[in-house]
């Protein structure tokens, strides 16, 4: 009789349960994190007014294409672990520092805040890689990739930075 059964190495394997879900839980506050750049950057890009605000902008209207693709990759790999991804009523806004300020053309707190909210993503990718580290290798892989693209918005506004100080 065929039976079915799971991957007897691996992250997908009964042995790794525990360390699975620690894993779908960190992917999970990824993912969240994700779709409320994609929110903040959005309105932002929306919202600047003025022609040295234009670049970053359009940079900003690039850039959720990118962080929405990012999503996008966590709740298909949550998946993959057995996991589920979570309605909007679960999630919970914690970029303070990305509001869309007052005046319209205050690109400079636009930009910090891009800076804020690429460097947590960095620190929180970089805690998914350790954790995965000898257990979940396809996972690891994923997000070094997202990491990468991380670091690059992020030194793409570190470099916007320098021409307002
Ligand atoms: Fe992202
Ligand atoms: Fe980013």
């Amino acid at each position: 009789m065929p039976t079915t059964r799971h991957a007897s190495a691996g992250i997908l394997s009964d042995k790794l349960a525990d360390k699975r879900q620690e894993i779908v839980e960190l992917l999970t506050r990824a993912y969240w994190m994700e779709m409320e750049t994609v929110m903040s950057y959005l309105a932002n890009a929306s919202n600047l007014d003025g022609i040295r605000a234009d670049e970053i902008a359009e940079a900003l209207h690039a850039d959720v294409q990118e962080e929405l693709g990012h999503a996008r990759r966590f709740a298909k790999r949550i998946k993959e672990l057995y996991g589920t991804t979570p309605g909007s009523l679960q999630f919970t806004p914690e970029q303070t520092y990305l509001q869309p300020p007052e005046d319209t053309t205050d690109v400079v707190t636009v930009i910090k805040g891009v800076i804020e909210a690429e460097a947590g993503a960095i620190e929180h990718y970089t805690r998914i890689i350790e954790a995965c580290d000898g257990v979940d290798w396809a996972t690891q892989d994923m997000v070094i990739d997202v990491l990468r693209d991380e670091e690059g918005h992020m030194r793409t506004f570190e470099r916007y930075l320098k021409e307002f100080e």
